[in-house]
């Protein structure tokens, strides 16, 4: 079968019988009980908008209906609304390899990196810099801030070696948001501390996913966002983390949250000396409960398990895939990779529109890429494979050429 690249593979070898076999002897398939996907719906988006946890959807009305309802106000204190950034954070740092004081949860990624590549820019000058392949609100992010202070912005193509000391900040994913390319954190780590760089760790499509150790590998600076692998609800918040120097860099979102005494109601802005200089206004509790009770759900998980799963998940449906025909811009089967496949085809918005009628949900990224997430804590592999049957019958039949397939929504 052919790659992107037109290089010939041998794929792993896999049949329905393998697929049952690995059910079996999955140590997360107790996990898929805690989430309600029925509807007879094979769900492969988990890495764009995560599935609501039942204990998710049970805080929501608790916060909502007793907390709020009942006890009003009071619950500022009594329910710990205030402190919900910090305690919701150090969940997230458990998942990330940080000390739970350097994590807070707030705003959306795209604030975050505005205040830390703004705070970082502040103390470091140099150009600004961000891939030209990463997600894009990364980049309009960076281009406001550049404009913003008259920073030079670059945005370099991630093969070249673009670590160099007139760079003052550097903004990476930590996986692709189109490829599932995984990038190597201590790696880039010690090349950006020999030239002086700072880099900000963009760990939308890792959280969750990957076991990852950002203090061991000497990550300072990250972003990430709730509502992806860690199945926090539409529009979750955010999380940003600063390690340890955190409390000396000056954000310029001074709101009152970041404040080292919010409820002195001082005339003058006097920053948090923790990450909570980071905060701005006031919590979306709501969203955050939800958040916070999703996020429970990794209390005894062990990462190591979900990013294997999400490997071999990922690896069966790309084998038969490109077995198929079908060309791909991920990793290969066997090769590294994050919890999604994206595969090439001109008509892939059709096909995908084609594959959510037939109840297997996926998403489309323009130009031509076919995205499919596996989330390892509600899939099954028997999903995937019958997920892999019905694409393959789809290319085969042409059914997604119907003219109601190719209607566009505003959301891909
Ligand atoms: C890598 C990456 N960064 C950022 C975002 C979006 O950030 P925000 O929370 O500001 O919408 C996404 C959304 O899919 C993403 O994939």
């Amino acid at each position: 079968m052919q790659t992107e690249s037109g290089l010939t593979i041998i794929t792993v070898p896999f049949s329905r019988d393998d697929a049952e076999q690995l059910d079996a002897e999955d140590p997360l398939r107790r996990l898929s009980d805690a989430f309600d996907l029925s509807g007879g719906v094979i769900y492969l988006d988990g890495n764009s908008l995560g599935p609501p946890p039942k204990q998710a959807l049970a805080r929501l009305q608790h916060t909502a209906a007793d907390e709020w309802g009942r006890d009003l106000i009071r619950s500022w204190n009594a329910a710990g609304w205030f402190d919900m950034p910090k305690t919701c954070g150090a969940k997230i740092a458990r998942l990330i390899g940080a000390p739970a004081e350097d994590v807070i949860v707030s705003d959306s990624v795209s604030i975050n990196i505005f205040k830390l590549a703004a705070a970082l820019h502040k103390r470091n000058g140099g150009a600004i810099a961000v891939y030209e392949n990463e997600f894009p609100t990364d980049g309009y992010i960076l281009q406001g801030l550049a404009a913003l202070t008259d920073a030079e912005l670059r945005r370099p193509n991630p093969a070249d070696n673009s670590l160099t000391d007139d760079i003052g900040v550097l903004l990476v994913s930590a996986v692709d948001y189109r490829t599932a390319a995984v990038a190597d954190i201590a790696t880039m780590e010690a090349q950006a501390a020999n030239a002086g760089v700072s880099i900000i760790w963009d760990l939308s499509h890792a959280t969750g996913l990957l076991p990852l150790d950002l203090a061991g590998d000497g990550a300072r600076y990250a972003v990430g966002c709730g509502y992806k692998y860690l199945n926090g609800g539409p529009g979750a918040p955010a999380f940003l983390y600063a390690r340890g120097d955190g409390a000396a860099l000056d954000q310029p979102l001074t709101g009152w949250m970041g404040h080292a005494d919010p409820f002195a109601f001082d005339a003058a802005y006097r920053p948090a000396e923790d990450a909570r200089r980071f905060a701005c206004g006031t919590p979306p509790i709501l969203s955050l409960s939800a958040l916070d009770a999703a996020l429970d759900i990794f209390d005894d998980v062990d990462l190591n398990d979900v990013a294997a799963k999400a490997q071999r998940l990922g690896d069966l449906f790309l084998s038969r895939a490109l077995a198929a025909g079908l060309r791909t811009v991920s990793p290969l089967p066997g090769e590294r990779r994050g919890g999604h496949v994206s595969l090439r085809f001109g008509h892939g918005y059709e096909v995908i529109q084609a594959l959510i009628a037939r109840g297997v949900i996926g998403d489309f990224r323009a130009p031509d890429l076919m995205r499919f997430g596996f989330s390892p804590l509600f899939l099954s592999y028997a999903d995937v494979w019958a997920a892999a049957d019905a694409l393959i019958d789809l290319l085969k039949t042409e059914d997604w050429r119907r003219p109601e397939f190719t209607r566009r929504g505003k959301v891909t």
